[in-house]
C-alpha cells in the first residue's frame, strides 16, 4: 500500500491525547464508519525494575494484551473486518496460532459476519480458543502445524469467496502500523523496538509506521527493529546470521510459546527487509528464557504477558548481554498478547496453588 500524500489531511496533534487506532483515520485506507471496539491506545509503561535488570536507562513496554481481544491483532482485525464491509464480503476466515482467530471472531461478531478459522490442533492456548468459539466462529483444528492450516485456508477462501484475514492481507498490517504511531505520540522516536516474530507481519507493519512518519516530516529518523524468534522456530534468525533477504523453511517448529511455533512466516522477507533497512537486529530465545522473562515482567513489574510477548523481553536481554544494545539507549519492549490468553502454560511452570483444610491453623501452617 503506498502512502498518498496530497489525500491526507493531518488533523490530528501528536499530543498522546486519545490514543487509539482511529485517531489516525487519516492514514488509513478506509472510507467507511469503522468496525471498532475501541482497539489501540495501549498503555507504554516505564520498566525501571527491568531497566536496572539489564542495565538500560530507559525501557518502554508497550502491552498491547490490553486490546479488547487480548492481542495486538485487533488493531490489524479493525481495518481488516472494515475492509471486508466495505467490500461487501459476507465471511472471513484465517488460520491462527490462536490470537489472530481471536480477534477476527470478535471483530466478525460485531460486523455480523461469519467466521471461519483453522487452528493446529491441539497446540493453541485454551484462552485464544474459548474466545474465538464463544464469539461465534466455526473453529477447525488440523493434524498439523499452523504453515500447513495456512496453504489450506488460503486454498479454501479462493474457492469459497471467503475474505481472509491472516496478515498476508495488507489492510491487516495498515492497522497494526499505529503501534509506531503510538509510540511517536507519546515519547518520540525511540532508539530500538523489539517485537516478538511468528509470521512476521508486525514487525514489518510497525516499520511501516515510523516509516510514514519520518516522510511526512513528523520525525527526523527511524528506530532499530528488533525480531525475537523462538530458538525451534527461528527462520528469520537464521537467515539474518547468514544476511541473507531468503529464509529457509523450519519443517517442524516446536516452542512453548505457541503464538509463534511457525516455521515458514509469510512476511519473512518484508520482516528482513524492515530489520536491514533499518539497521536493526534478529535474535532467538530458548523457551526457558522466554518463561524467565515472562515471571520477570509478572512479579517485578505487575505486567502480565503470554510467552510469546515475554521473547521481545528475552530477546533483549540477551542482546545487551551481548552489548548489541548500549545502556543509554530508549528501547521500547512490544508485549504482544496478555497473560490469561495461556494460563496452562502457567500452571505448568509455576505449578498449582497449595489446597488445604479449610482452618486458621491449616492456613497459618503454610503462610
Ligand atoms: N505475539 C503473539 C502473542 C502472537 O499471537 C503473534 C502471532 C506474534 C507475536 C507474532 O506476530 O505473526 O505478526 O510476527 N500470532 C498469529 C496468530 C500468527 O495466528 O495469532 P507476527
Amino acid at each position: 500500500m503506498k502512502l498518498n500524500l496530497d489525500e491526507i489531511n493531518i488533523d490530528f496533534k501528536l499530543d498522546g491525547e486519545g490514543l487509539r487506532v482511529w485517531k489516525y483515520k487519516c492514514l488509513l485506507p478506509i472510507k467507511i464508519e469503522p468496525i471498532s471496539l475501541n482497539e489501540g491506545g495501549t498503555p507504554l509503561y516505564k520498566a525501571s525494575n527491568l531497566g536496572k535488570e539489564l542495565g538500560i536507562r530507559n525501557i518502554y513496554i508497550k502491552h498491547e494484551g490490553l486490546n479488547p481481544s487480548g492481542s495486538f491483532k485487533d488493531r490489524g482485525m479493525t481495518v481488516g473486518v472494515t475492509k471486508a464491509i466495505e467490500l461487501k464480503k459476507k465471511a472471513v476466515a484465517c488460520a491462527s496460532t490462536g490470537n489472530t482467530s481471536a480477534s477476527m471472531a470478535m471483530y466478525a461478531a460485531k460486523a455480523g459476519l461469519k467466521a471461519y478459522v483453522l487452528l493446529p490442533a491441539g497446540k493453541v492456548a485454551l484462552g485464544k480458543v474459548a474466545q474465538a468459539i464463544m464469539h461465534g466462529a466455526k473453529v477447525i483444528g488440523i493434524k498439523g502445524n499452523f504453515d500447513q492450516a495456512l496453504m489450506i485456508i488460503r486454498k479454501i477462501a479462493l474457492l469459497k469467496n471467503l475474505y481472509l484475514l491472516n496478515s498476508v492481507n495488507p489492510f491487516r498490517l495498515e492497522g497494526q502500523k499505529t503501534i509506531a504511531y503510538e509510540i511517536v505520540d507519546e515519547i518520540g522516536v525511540p532508539d530500538v523496538v523489539v517485537v516478538p516474530v511468528g509470521n512476521a507481519g508486525n514487525i514489518s507493519a510497525i516499520f511501516k509506521g515510523f516509516k510514514e512518519f519520518f516522510k511526512l516530516g513528523l520525525t527526523n529518523s527511524v528506530p532499530r527493529m528488533v525480531g525475537i524468534q523462538a530458538e525451534g522456530a527461528n527462520p528469520i534468525y537464521k537467515a539474518f546470521i547468514k544476511g541473507l533477504s531468503k529464509i529457509e523453511a523450519i519443517k517442524s517448529p516446536e516452542t512453548l510459546a505457541t503464538a509463534i511455533r511457525i516455521g515458514n512466516p509469510v512476511n519473512a522477507k518484508k520482516a528482513l527487509n524492515a530489520i536491514y533497512e533499518s539497521k536493526g537486529l534478529a535474535e532467538c530465545v530458548s523457551d526457558d528464557e522466554i518463561i524467565y522473562a515472562q515471571k520477570f515482567l509478572a512479579s517485578k513489574e505487575g505486567i502480565g504477558v503470554e510467552p510469546a510477548s515475554a521473547a521481545s523481553i528475552a530477546g533483549l536481554k540477551k542482546l545487551v548481554e551481548k552489548g548489541k544494545i548500549d545502556f543509554d539507549e530508549t528501547v521500547v519492549c512490544i508485549t504482544t498478547g496478555h497473560l490469561l490468553k495461556d494460563p496452562e502454560t502457567v500452571v505448568n511452570v509455576c505449578g498449582e496453588p497449595i489446597c488445604v483444610e479449610a482452618s486458621i491453623d491449616a492456613v497459618l501452617d503454610v503462610l
